[in-house]
């Protein structure tokens, strides 16, 4: 894909179609920029088209124009506009020109520009919406398009801001892939081999295998990974653009869930090769921070592994020691997510890092609440709490927060050992949260469920159905924003 900004005017520009943005009821910004599409443009607004978000409606040219086609893009009320509307109205009308066949488009930005807005972020939804996974497909023969043209005056703040984006959806992309990989070309071997392939002069990756695990005692976690013959592998991704406390992010790693011997049942569990956003999450925003070399310093853990049932799988009942000590009587083989994480939370302590952020598909109870419209948030430091929500209101990857009641702890306390893994499906959101809790205690940390917005069952404005790629554009701007 060709991304470039162009200074001619719109009347003097040559492309397969050009994308016109417009406000709700207000049809005379290219009056004088386009006069010789100004009584088109009038008509189709006295019919077909109000500028409403989302709108789209498609005009032939006049012959001396270089397009052929102009695309109206509706953005919805001028004093209600959002870069989050931007997104999805540029998503919508990108699409649209796709699936006609259009190779070659451009994008009018004034009208953007001048409301307050970047065009970046209609580019960000241009590019987001274009995703396709299609490695598996013989022939692909479905349409793209090959290049976006921004026509708008160079400034270098914008060049910048292109480049981010360009960095930030390649990560999204990179995200996506892995999550969508089906599991048995996805093991946690593969994932390690590719954690490596983000190494530079400021990244350097760390793989502890099952010895390392063992001696370092992570019970926990190796508990899951016993029904596999898949190793586990402990992926280590630290990123130090700046000597100071890191932010640790651990991303819920298992590359398939089969619930172990608390089998799922088998309807829709192809789906759980999606185990493993959280770990492609924060693959995705190291690589972003890394290619933008930011000023902080970030470590990634990806405690991956299998949960399978092989004839070494761990029982419910076992009782198993965390690499804390602490004991955990397993009672649902299927809350494996937790004990991978509990023992990944451990361990990141031993970085003094300035707060741990896990992010999981942990829970149906996650999506059972939000649906794919939030990402669950418990934790124990309001103050990067807060700075979360700010960070999912800019980007759109909304976090709503959950309590960390004491008397989650109820639903953990088993009768021979320090806790259970599971309190069972009532509350299990918050109990959850709270399992890890006992791990994390006073150390800053924040818990990010998001087994609801992880996948889509049907295609959103700028997230085609399949992986969504959610978190890496909440983490990226969350790293963005540390002062
Ligand atoms: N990976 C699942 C959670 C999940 C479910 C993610 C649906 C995405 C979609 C997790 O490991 C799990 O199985 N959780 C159990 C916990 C229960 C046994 C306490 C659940 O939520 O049912
Ligand atoms: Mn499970
Ligand atoms: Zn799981």
């Amino acid at each position: 894909m060709q991304i470039s900004i162009i200074s001619k005017k719109e009347s003097d520009f040559s492309c397969d179609a050009l994308i016109l943005p417009f406000f709700e009821d207000d049809y005379g910004y290219y009056d004088n920029l386009i006069p010789s599409l100004s009584k088109q443009i009038h008509k189709v607004f006295q019919k077909e088209f109000s500028g409403k978000l989302n709108q789209t409606t498609l005009i032939n040219c006049p012959e001396n124009l270089k397009y052929d086609r102009v695309l109206l893009a509706g953005l919805g009320k001028k004093e209600d506009i959002t870069s989050e509307k931007i997104r999805q109205s540029s998503a919508k009308a990108t699409c649209f020109l796709r699936d006609i066949g259009m190779k070659e488009i451009a994008i009018s930005s004034g009208l953007i520009s001048s409301s307050g807005f970047s065009i970046s972020s209609f580019l960000e939804g241009s590019l987001l919406s274009l995703y396709k996974y299609n490695r598996y497909k013989k022939d692909d023969n479905s349409k793209n398009i090959n290049s976006i043209t921004i026509l708008s005056e160079y400034s270098k703040k914008l060049e910048e801001e292109i480049k981010k984006t360009k960095i930030i959806v390649d990560a999204v992309y990179f995200a996506r892939d892995l999550i969508n990989t089906p599991a048995n070309d996805l093991t946690p071997s593969k994932l390690a081999n590719i954690s490596k392939s983000l190494e530079n002069k400021l990244t350097s990756v760390t793989v502890l295998e099952k010895p390392d695990l063992e001696k370092l005692g992570m019970g926990s976690y190796l508990s899951v990974s016993k029904g596999s013959d898949e190793p586990p592998k402990f992926i280590i991704v630290e990123y130090k653009g700046k000597e100071i406390p890191p932010v640790v992010i651990i991303g819920k790693s298992i590359t398939f869930d089969s619930g172990g011997i608390s089998l799922k049942p088998s309807e829709g569990m192809e789906k759980m090769k999606y185990d493993m956003a959280g770990g492609a999450t924060v693959l995705g925003v190291i690589k972003a921070v890394s290619e933008l070399e930011l000023p902080v310093h970030i470590i990634g853990i990806l405690p991956a592994t299998e949960n399978l049932i092989g004839s070494s799988a761990t029982r419910p009942g076992d009782i198993i020691r965390a690499y804390n000590g602490k004991t955990i009587e397993i009672i649902s083989t299927d809350a494996e997510g937790r004990m991978t994480l509990a023992d990944a939370i451990c361990y990141a302590k031993n970085y003094n890092p300035s707060v741990i952020i896990d992010i999981a598909t942990l829970t149906g109870a996650c999506s059972i609440a939000f649906g794919n419209t939030a990402i669950a948030m418990m934790g124990n430091s309001p103050e990067f709490m807060e700075k979360l929500k700010i960070s999912g209101l800019n980007v759109y990857e909304r976090v709503w927060e959950m309590p960390l009641f004491e008397e989650a702890k109820e639903y953990l306390k088993s009768d021979i050992a320090d806790l259970k893994n599971s309190g069972g499906k009532s509350g299990s959101l918050c109990s959850s949260a709270y399992f890890l809790y006992e791990f994390a205690n006073n150390t800053p940390w924040i818990h990010l469920d998001i087994a609801g917005t992880a996948w889509n069952d049907k295609d959103k404005p700028y997230i085609p159905k399949g992986a969504s790629g959610i978190g890496v554009r909440l983490l990226f701007d969350f790293i963005c924003n540390l002062k």
